[in-house]
């Protein structure tokens, strides 16, 4: 629950320096989070591995799955496999699907590249992957169905395009895909944290995530969630002694391979990376994902307001607020660099992405915020 908000912006002394706006870039890691993380590397330097066990374990190891499965809502939590990046995760599926020359995977124009590349390194197997053309910066699910056909087998997009925001609408895509016999998949960095996703509801196959933009965690972390029924269809491309059912019993060699997304795990996952994703997915449990919603698109229709009314052309969707995002990019007047820069030197940050500027206020900011944001661009 978002009731006290004032007390929850209290965890974020980012706010004491800056007007924070760049939240689909990183994310500040919450007071409380740091902290928390700070106490447990302080016991790993007085205690060794001892600070693993006991105290810490079950912070660490006991619920983080299952908490990163509640915040998805996956049926089980062994659909939720530990990755250093989004990109992880999607080089699991790409890597493990069983391709065939001729095939294709369908992505759209407007992805981060994170959701391009591993898909590209099919080519080499005789995979085609086709770009979805954006139509007004939204990717049209009837043009992800026009560039389907027999032989795709996948189709990947954002949840969130990164660049001008649109939320693709990931329902009515599931039923597309599956329709036309092909699987999932989703990268989901740019909207997970800000907007409510249950893959029970929407049946994605696939879906991956880092932690450190919007779920304010740490860099270089995230997850992979594979459903289960997908399972067999993954090869096991990589996998090793913690994958396994045994992997408690050192002495034996002939443990079978764990049935479940957690076979991907091939060694120590950072105990660092699963405390500080853990802390700040029960924030997000207790804040509300729901709340989270409605307040970042409140404060996205305030600058959007404010936008219009300096006369500057955004080019995030905003006619519908099913298309909306936490991302609002628009084209200054002049020099974007230049206004990047006065925004910087007024403590104002944002991205600055190729002729853009890209503004990305999480639940903490405030209308204040905003509003100086506002006079900034409109000094410019
Ligand atoms: C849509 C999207 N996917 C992925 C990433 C990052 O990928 P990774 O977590 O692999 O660094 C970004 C931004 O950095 C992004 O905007």
């Amino acid at each position: 629950m978002l009731d006290n908000l004032e007390a929850i912006r209290q965890d974020f002394p980012v706010t004491e320096r800056y007007t924070y706006l760049n939240h689909a870039s990183i994310g500040p890691v919450p007071r409380s989070t740091a902290q928390m993380m700070q106490s447990f590397l302080a016991a790993r330097s007085l205690t060794g591995g001892l600070a693993i066990q006991g105290e810490w374990e079950d912070r660490i190891y006991g619920t983080t799955r299952g908490n990163v499965a509640r915040l998805i809502n996956a049926r089980q939590e062994t659909e939720v496999t530990f990755t250093r990046n989004t990109s992880h995760g999607l080089n699991i599926v790409a890597a493990g699907l069983p391709w065939q020359a001729g095939d294709n995977v369908v992505c759209a124009e407007t992805e981060f590249p994170a959701n391009v590349y591993p898909w590209e390194n099919l080519r080499r197997k005789g995979v085609e992957v086709r770009f979805v053309k954006a139509e007004n910066n939204r990717i049209l699910p009837q043009s992800v169905a026009a560039a389907m056909d027999s032989r795709t087998r996948l189709v990947t997009l954002s949840f969130v395009e990164f660049a001008t925001g649109y939320r693709n609408d990931l329902d009515t895509l599931a039923d597309i895909v599956h329709r036309g016999g092909a699987l999932f998949c989703v990268d989901a960095i740019q909207g997970l944290g800000v907007f409510p996703v249950d893959v029970q509801q929407t049946p994605v196959d696939f879906l991956s995530a880092g932690s450190a933009k919007w779920l304010l965690g740490p860099v270089g972390f995230g997850f992979l969630y594979i459903r289960q029924e997908r399972l067999d269809e993954l090869d096991l491309i990589m996998t090793g002694w913690v994958g396994v059912e045994d992997w408690r019993d050192f002495f034996r060699y002939d443990s079978p391979f764990r049935h479940d997304a957690t076979r991907y795990e091939e060694g120590s996952i950072a105990p660092l990376m699963l405390l500080g994703l853990n802390q700040n997915v029960q924030h997000f449990l207790d804040w509300g994902v729901e709340d989270i919603s409605r307040r970042v698109l409140e404060l996205t229709e305030h600058l959007l307001t404010g936008l219009e009314r300096l006369d500057l052309t955004v080019i995030s969707p905003h006619e519908h607020e099913s298309e909306r995002s936490g991302i609002v990019s628009f084209v200054p007047k002049d020099d974007p660099a230049a206004l990047a820069a006065k925004l910087s030197t007024a403590g104002v940050i944002i991205s600055q992405r190729g002729n853009f500027i890209r503004v990305s206020p999480h639940f903490y900011n405030s209308h204040a915020e905003i509003d100086r944001t506002l006079a900034v661009i409109a000094a410019a």
